[in-house]
């Protein structure tokens, strides 16, 4: 037995966090035993354990996703733990020591803010030379913060591994400081600097015409402490005060979204530092954001040659962060990087990333060093390098790729390397943009918050990774935001100058993702902190609802983003709005969150509002039906989202499950089975049609290369997700640059249909945090095999399914420790026709499919299903499919050459070959049809 990925409020061992609770979580791995029979808890203030202030001793209440530490915490002081695990085969294991370590609490500050005063500058340098007595130190301390950017050096070095401190949020309700562990310090003299730049805080941002400066204060301000305990049990706190020095730093223009100049030939001229006058320590709480670390160092696959003769390096996808190179040049001579995330015309192409000028600028001083920007990032593949004189390789340019400090928890693998390449690219514009805050794109002038692109991608965002305490500091904005709207959810966290909400799938962000955070976590703190705002936003829409004074409660009024970005609303498109009904939609959402606030408030346990906003999400329910559907079932909107929505969503009660089927795949045929889809229809546009028994057209569209679609992309040498369906059309980037970046998530959200249908893998409401998990893949010939492995909360879950070409499926499932699971086999009903290994539970026979209990362990079936899994061809396919197939379209040949030789028959190759033989021009007999029919059915789809 093992115990592993030991955590406090999921982050490993966390280091001046604001704790507004204390979760202590773990797993365990490799052991005889399947479920945990007792643990327990010791918490002490030094590794060793001799001084321990806490002993859960052995209880069987203690559950690895998070047992809640309750002491009363003293300010800056390290916490070591372990935990004790017995297994119920008798065996036992106790963990390594973890740690977490608080901030000041609420210890007040010695330090006291300070500016540069009337310096002009885009970026001082405050400088301290402290001196230390030469008494051995037992540790040292820094706690800082400054607006807008900092970054702390002592002794010439930079303290910790983190960038773009303090990090990104609602800067005039709160300031986050850092904690650093300061371990070079040494006896004497030692020079304390920080370097500040403008950043989120007071640099260029925001959403109206390219945003604008001073968004949250025009002034740079610094606090620190550096606090230094000697062995002899003494400490001395060197704090910001007047005698700090300031000067203009060699940093001139620098802003998030252009870039950054370097003048080292600049030098500083220190003057007193002043004392703010306006004191922000009141807003000044210890941090909650992950670090933003780089992650990779990636050197140039290519170097392409410009049109105007400049460099052009190619780092081979599509990433965020910064390049890093050597300096070695005369004084004066400028170098200029200039970052682009695609080429045209033997160029960057620029002109998507707006008033953005996203730019590196260094002027050297002769000194020979390495260099990098300090407050700024960029988008990008390629990097347009000019005025380099003296460079033995351009090799030595290196990309940084920067995110937040979170891990990938899941990998899935195909036999299809376009799908794999898809997954990788979800995954990588899902790093891309979790930079602190969840941003829609991190390259043109806007990289925000938006909250819609978040809530649609929120299930697949926990699925990928582990981003548990990177959505809750989110969260935690949206909340502090929201009290600033009455409850309504502002459309970017944090707003910057955008004071604006209220829109349906965006405000919703408030309830949904602390809900999928819950299944996927298991951790009811997260219900706990976002109750009230969750609570909040259905309040709000129930007075939007209330005010329209209309007999029907439904959500009619207000502004909406609509299914932003369908392609269903021509020749209206420039409104980027697709053609759903705001009412609909909006109504929708309603219910939604009414049923997710009614869920939520059971677990929290409070009655009264559980019942209410379960009755009110019935309400709302009963009124969309009323409103959209039919007595017979036939829904009021003919959009592919609607059908989407009215499925996904339980608007069509269980009995017209089969009507939806029927419609939904009428309706797509009729669009000739292309997505029109935007925001809000895309994440479930192939989970709705697996849920209705359309799972073969999930696939067949999901895998298609046409466009538009999600493979579309890969072969045009995507590697990440765009914004559009169509942002590049066979190498021309789409027309309109004003809508067009090429790393966006949200179209990426249905990697979840991969997670939570083709794997079949799902938390649940049961036991969330995947202690207990409901797999149910849905497996196709057109895929043939997957591969999913997923470090859960709960542990690792390994599911691998297989249709062989006799149509046999093979389903292998891994269970971790102390977990259970539901497995459905689909198209089986007999489980004596079924081979299995592993000791199982107990099977049942629910909606047509086998339900397998298991505990933890390793399970394997294999069977024939009752129905034929490996795909044939057909003449009701479209005619393209079997043109596609040299088998088939010989077989088309023999029979009907004639109508192949149609000059107009291109028009026709969404039609199904038995639609055109409806046609007039088609001359044959019904027989011909028939043995055509015979012929391709012996071929299988590859
Ligand atoms: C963003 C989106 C966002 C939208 C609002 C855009 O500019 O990039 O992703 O959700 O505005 O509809």
């Amino acid at each position: 037995m093992k115990i592993i990925s030991q955590k406090t409020n999921k982050i490993h061992n966390p280091l001046g966090f604001q704790l507004d609770t204390v979760m202590l979580s773990y797993q365990v791995a490799d052991t005889v035993s399947k479920s945990q029979e007792a643990a327990r808890i010791e918490v002490a203030t030094d590794p060793l354990f001799l001084t321990t202030i806490y002993d859960t001793d052995w209880s069987s209440e203690i559950s690895s996703l998070g047992y809640l530490l309750e002491i009363e915490l003293k300010p800056r002081t390290r916490y070591f733990w372990r935990v004790s695990v017995q297994g119920n085969s008798g065996d036992q294991c106790i963990s390594d020591v973890a740690w977490f370590e608080t901030s000041k609490i609420d210890e007040p500050w010695i330090g006291q803010w300070i500016t540069s005063g009337d310096l002009t500058t885009e970026s001082p340098v405050f400088i301290k030379t402290i001196q230390l007595s030469e008494t051995p130190i037992k540790n040292v301390r820094a706690y800082f913060s400054g607006v807008g950017l900092y970054e702390l050096y002592i002794n010439d070095k930079k303290v910790g591994d983190e960038y773009l401190a303090p990090g990104c949020n609602a800067y005039d309700q709160w300031i986050q400081y850092q904690t650093y562990e300061v371990n070079h310090l040494q006896p004497g003299e030692n020079e304390i600097r920080v370097l500040l730049g403008n950043g989120w805080y007071k640099g260029r941002i925001g959403f109206n015409h390219g945003g604008k400066t001073n968004q949250y204060g025009s002034n740079f301000e610094l606090i620190g402490e550096v606090i230094v305990t000697y062995e002899d049990g003494s400490e001395e706190v060197f704090a910001t005060d007047q005698s700090w020095q300031v000067s203009d730093s060699c940093i001139g223009l620098n802003n998030i979204y252009d870039g950054e100049i370097f003048d080292a030939t600049k030098s500083p001229v220190y003057i007193p530092a002043q004392l703010s006058t306006q004191s922000l320590t009141e807003r000044l709480k210890a941090r909650r954001s992950l670090p933003i670390v780089v992650h990779e160092t990636i050197s140039p696959v290519d170097i392409v040659t410009c049109t105007d003769g400049s460099a052009i390096l190619d780092f081979g996808q599509n990433m965020v962060g910064w390049v890093t190179f050597p300096i070695n040049e005369e004084p004066g001579t400028e170098i200029q990087l200039r970052y682009a995330e695609i080429l045209q015309n033997g160029d960057i192409y620029t002109e998507n990333l707006r008033t953005a000028q996203t730019q590196y600028t260094y002027i050297s001083d002769g000194n020979q060093c390495v260099v990098r920007p300090h407050f700024t990032f960029f988008g990008f593949r390629y990097v347009k390098v000019t005025g380099v004189t003296k460079l033995e390789s351009f090799n030595q340019f290196r990309a940084c790729f920067i995110y937040s400090d979170i891990q990938q928890v899941s990998k899935i693998e195909t036999p299809n390397p376009l799908v794999n390449q898809f997954i990788s690219n979800v995954l990588r514009s899902q790093k891309d943009n979790f930079l602190d805050i969840p941003t829609d794109c991190p390259q043109r002038d806007e990289r925000m918050g938006w909250t819609g692109d978040i809530q649609v991608f929120s299930s697949a965002a926990c699925c990928n990774m582990q981003v548990y305490a990177f959505l809750s500091k989110y969260l935690y904005d949206v909340a502090v935001e929201q009290e600033k709207m009455q409850g309504s959810v502002p459309f970017i966290v944090p707003m910057f100058d955008v004071i604006e909400g209220g829109s349906c799938a965006w405000g919703d962000a408030a309830t949904i993702i602390p809900w999928n955070m819950w299944l996927h976590y298991g951790d009811d703190s997260i219900l706990k902190q976002q109750y009230h705002s969750m609570k909040a936003w259905v309040d709000y829409i129930e007075r939007q609802v209330q005010a329209q004074q209309s007999t029907e409660y439904l959500w009619d009024s207000g502004f909406h983003f609509g299914d932003w970005l369908g392609l269903d609303n021509e020749p209206h498109i420039k409104t980027f709005k697709g053609k759903t009904e705001d009412k609909y939609i909006a109504s929708i959402y309603f219910h939604y969150s009414a049923l997710i606030v009614g869920k939520s408030a059971e677990v929290l346990g409070l009655e009264k509002e559980h019942d209410y906003y379960l009755k009110l999400a019935e309400r709302v329910l009963a009124e969309l039906r009323k409103e959209y559907l039919t007595a017979n079932g036939k829904l009021a909107l003919e959009t592919q989202t609607a059908y989407i929505l009215a499925i996904m969503f339980d608007i069509y009660p269980k009995e017209f499950m089969p009507r939806a089927a029927k419609d939904i795949e009428t309706k797509l045929a009729r669009d000739q089975f292309k997505i029109k889809t935007g925001f809000v229809g895309t994440p479930y546009f192939c989970r709705a049609l697996t849920k209705v028994g359309l799972n073969d057209l999930a696939y067949r569209i999901f895998l298609s290369t046409e466009k538009p679609g999600w493979l579309y992309p890969i072969t045009q040498g995507a590697t990440s997700i765009w914004e559009r369906w169509d942002s590049v059309d066979e190498g021309i980037i789409h027309p309109d640059s004003s809508m067009n970046s090429l790393n966006h998530y949200a179209l990426g959200s249905v990697i979840d249909w991969l997670y939570k249908d083709v794997c079949g893998f799902n938390p649940t409401e049961e036991q969330p945090g995947f202690k207990k998990a409901l797999i149910k893949p849905a497996p196709n010939y057109r895929l043939k095999h997957i591969e999913l492995e997923s470090e859960t909360a709960a542990g690792l879950y390994q599911i691998t399914w297989t249709v062989t070409d006799d149509g046999v499926i093979q389903l292998s499932v891994t269970v971790p420790f102390d977990c259970s699971a539901d497995i459905y086999l689909p198209d089986i009903h007999d489980f004596s026709q079924v081979e299995s290994r592993g000791d199982i539970l107990g099977v049942i026979l629910e909606d047509g499919a086998l339900c397998i209990n298991v505990n933890s362990g390793a399970y394997h079936f294999t069977y024939q299903p009752t129905r034929d899994y490996v795909t044939r061809y057909n003449v009701h396919m479209p005619i393209r499919e079997l043109l596609n197939n040299s088998e088939t379209k010989a077989v088309m040949e023999k029979y009907i050459a004639d109508v192949l030789a149609l000059p107009f028959l291109g028009m026709l190759e969404n039609e199904s070959l038995s639609d055109i033989a409806n046609k007039p021009f088609y001359k044959h007999e019904k027989e011909v049809l028939n043995s055509i029919n015979h012929e391709v059915s012996t071929i299988i789809v590859q």
